[in-house]
């Protein structure tokens, strides 16, 4: 199952490439009338209803993502917490499903926090992260009854300290020292990081582990690493693990290996199996911590970047001769940040005629005032033409999360589908949204 959630090609089907696609959600196809269909709805139907932008999300794809790690570690024996990383998708309905789904969560703000309560998470699996939590969000975490608050400086120590009124568990953040080949801004393990306590510099982590077991108002169960997101490698999580290793004492009853997983965001990618990925986790772990140890796991991107694509209408194709040509949609940059922040690479596809063969390379752009608005780069599609409906797979993780009103845009609906129904879970904004702040 897990292998088959991670590469969807081992349950190949047919020659088709949609329903064998690694980026689109698990169970895509092209209908009889040569659309996407995603959970069962017509895309094209679906936009017809809702609008564009949008963002589509097919159900099943979430839920079976979320199996596949439980089962991972039910395979081994091992009673690990898969804790779903909020901040990919932080809408209600994708707090409710996860909860629904057996996972924990991990929230890094009380924004968060408030979602994951409103949604009806158990506050003892609500784990709490940030660089720089307020006075406010430590005592909301705290009167909630969270399950771990996860320490990352020697001020939020003594903040901690000084507000709650009995103990609260806590784990501490330490950056180990490893930088897997990913984008520097979504690195996080390395010494030079806003956070956490290094590993190896003359052992701050070291000392904020004798700091709180000192402390009457924290009790220190474990420690915490996050190296870094959209990892193809397996080995820097066994190195993490490791340094972890070197800090631990009898008091470590629980170790937090972070997230990370990669995904497909285009057709070529080859992120390592689900399965693979605890396998490895839980392998390090035991070797280096013994069986005892509860083991927790933050995936993020790899439960929802690929059960969500984004569809959008074609406005305007322009062909500068000898150049490129731009095909322009009703989003861009306000709903997917990804590729200005990160220089990330999608795909693109005409949900209208799913089926048929690529025979131009475009560059598709957003609408926003930025020449650096563009979605895709070299995007292969057929024939594009104004008022067609333009997809863009994977990309269920940090698009809703990200999204902004820059040049005054309304934020785009969250569409959950299954079995041919269409929900929406956020509505779009409206105009009267954009001025409902105003006092
Ligand atoms: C502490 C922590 N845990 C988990 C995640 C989720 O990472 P990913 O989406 O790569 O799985 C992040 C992402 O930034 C993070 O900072």
């Amino acid at each position: 199952m897990a292998e088959q959630v991670q590469d969807s090609r081992s349950q190949v089907v047919g020659d088709d490439p949609i329903a064998n696609s690694l980026v689109l959600p698990i169970g895509s196809r092209v209908n009889e009338r040569g659309r996407l269909e995603v959970g069962g709805c017509d895309v094209v139907e679906l936009v017809e209803e809702h609008g564009t932008p949008a963002y589509i999300y097919a159900e099943d794809d979430l839920r079976s993502r979320a199996r596949a790690y439980r089962e991972a570690f039910e395979r081994r024996g091992v009673d690990g917490e898969v804790l779903f990383a909020s901040k990919a998708f932080p809408a209600t309905a994708a707090y409710k499903l996860f909860a629904e789904e057996g996972l924990s969560v991990d929230v890094a703000s009380g924004g968060e926090l408030h979602m994951a309560l409103a949604a009806g998470f158990d506050p003892a699996r609500i784990h709490m992260h940030g660089n720089n939590k307020t006075d406010e969000e430590i005592l909301m975490a705290s009167r909630a009854g969270i399950g771990h608050l996860i320490l990352d400086s020697f001020d939020e120590i003594e903040r901690a300290e000084r507000l709650l009124d009995g103990p609260m568990k806590v784990l501490i953040r330490v950056t180990p020292g490893v930088k897997p080949s990913t984008h520097d801004f979504i690195t996080t393990g390395q010494l030079d990081s806003k956070f956490g306590f290094g590993a190896g510099d003359a052992s701050s982590a070291a000392a904020a582990i004798e700091r709180v077991l000192a402390c009457d108002k924290l009790e220190l169960v474990g420690l915490h690493a996050h190296i870094g997101s959209q990892i193809f490698e397996l080995e820097p999580y066994r190195l993490a693990i490791g340094a972890l290793g070197e800090l631990a004492g009898d008091w470590c009853k629980v170790v937090d290996v972070g997230g990370g997983l990669g995904v497909a965001y285009t057709e070529d990618d080859r992120p390592p199996a689900i399965d693979d990925y605890i396998g490895t986790k839980v392998a390090g772990v035991r070797e280096v911590f013994g069986d005892e140890v509860g083991i927790l796991v933050e995936p993020g991107r790899s439960l929802v970047a690929n059960a969500g694509l984004t569809a959008y209408r074609v406005g305007t194709v322009k062909e500068i001769p000898g150049i490129r040509t731009y095909v322009a949609v009703d989003g861009g940059m306000s709903d997917n940040l990804r590729p200005m922040l990160y220089g990330s690479r999608y795909e693109a596809l005409i949900a209208d005629r799913a089926a048929a063969e690529p025979d131009s390379t475009v560059t598709v752009a957003g609408m926003h005032c930025e020449s650096g608005d563009v979605l895709v780069r070299d995007a292969r599609l057929a024939g594009p033409a104004v008022g067609d409906v333009l997809v863009t797979p994977a990309t269920g993780a940090y698009g809703h999360a990200m999204a902004s009103n820059y040049n005054g845009v309304t934020r785009p609906p969250v569409i959950f589908c299954r079995a041919g129904a269409a929900r929406v879970v956020v509505r779009r904004e409206t105009y009267d949204d954009l001025t409902a702040r105003d006092v």
